[in-house]
């Protein structure tokens, strides 16, 4: 998503995936072999905090889950595998590889979420009370990516209306923004892009209010991993994968749509909407079809659908809107 320098240009956006995959599997090797090593060298205190529990030891740990109505179900779920280690987390890193080899340092304990703004009743939630707030739901979804890549992916959450309720959002209410954890000494790679910090998206309060619209906790039945938003993310299944905040710290409800990440970055590139539409393209790439990852790559390409296959529940959102001047 980022225009860069060639000379910023990582080596894994001009070398062939599997071959990049390979390289990065053999280095991951020989650091994990370094890092053995170093630890040994730095004594047993100071291994055991580079591989602090409070970070990464949640990562995989199950999640007691019910059965959603509000599933895409019929379509090949893409590998864990995938998930886990192709991500855009610029706090993190450019490269898709980045996230899953740096994120464990994110410190997802203890971990507080603050609703804030245009509320009666604002509240800063432990992310263990918000964990047993509701049922989790198991809420297979498709993922797009505003890069023409696709997803599906098991998510596990519950409604973000069941949050938002609880504050009573006040009618002066129109939007409400997410801010994700920013801590530069923490995501010390987050200065490889351009972006201001901390990442900040938003929605209108009605799609924030939508059923689909996940609170999200998990994937395949486990606590989230770092690297995909531990330990609390949006997920608008709707609209580009980039309005799906990860690691959120503040819910904000606000009267004036918030300033967005990427719509600062480049705002004829990324709109406040963003809603997934084969018919508007991206400046610099068609948006009519996708790749889905983890597919044999004869069956990866297929059309995009309008809304991302949810033109039948959330159509109405947009009523009288023209959906090219709101992209
Ligand atoms: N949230 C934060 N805090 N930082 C980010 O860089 N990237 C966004 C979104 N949320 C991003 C973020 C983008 S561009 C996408 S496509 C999705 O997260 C990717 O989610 P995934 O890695 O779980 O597929």
């Amino acid at each position: 998503m980022l225009i860069r320098k060639p000379s910023e240009i990582p080596s894994s956006l001009i070398t062939p995936r599997t071959q990049y995959l390979n390289r990065r599997r053999f280095l991951r090797g020989a650091l994990s072999g370094a890092a053995v090593a170093g630890a040994a060298a730095l004594g047993v205190d100071r291994a055991a905090e580079l591989i602090s529990p409070r970070t990464a030891a949640l990562a995989g740990t199950k999640l007691p889950t019910v059965k959603s109505p509000l599933s895409t179900t019929g379509e090949e779920l893409t590998p864990y595998q995938d998930i886990t280690t192709y991500n855009n987390f610029y706090e993190f890193g450019v490269p898709k590889g980045d996230p899953s080899r740096n994120a464990g340092v994110l410190p997802t304990r203890p971990w507080t979420v603050k609703v804030e703004g245009l509320v009666n009743k604002p509240k800063t939630f432990d992310i263990d009370t918000l964990l047993k707030m509701r049922p989790l739901e198991d809420r297979i979804y498709r993922h797009r990516c505003v890069e023409a890549w696709s997803m599906v992916i098991p998510w596990v959450g519950y409604s973000l209306s069941e949050l938002l309720k609880q504050v009573e959002p006040q009618s002066k209410a129109k939007y409400v923004q997410f801010l994700s954890y920013y801590d530069k000494h923490v995501e010390k790679w987050s200065d490889e892009s351009n972006i201001f910090w901390p990442y900040s998206e938003g929605l209108r309060l009605d799609e924030a209010m939508h059923p689909l619209t996940l609170l999200t906790f998990g994937l395949y039945g486990e606590v989230l991993p770092n690297q995909d938003g531990a330990p609390v993310r949006i997920v608008v299944p709707w609209k580009y994968g980039f309005k799906s905040a990860k690691s959120i710290v503040t819910i904000r409800l606000v009267e004036k749509q918030p300033h967005t990440t990427w719509n600062d970055q480049g705002p004829q590139e990324y709109g406040f909407f963003s809603n997934v539409n084969p018919n508007v393209d991206h400046p610099r790439w068609s948006q009519k079809t996708e790749r889905r990852i983890g597919l044999p790559l004869f069956s990866q390409r297929r059309q995009t659908l309008m809304f991302n296959g949810y033109a039948d529940q959330v159509t109405s959102l947009y009523n009288g809107m023209d959906l090219r001047k709101y992209y």
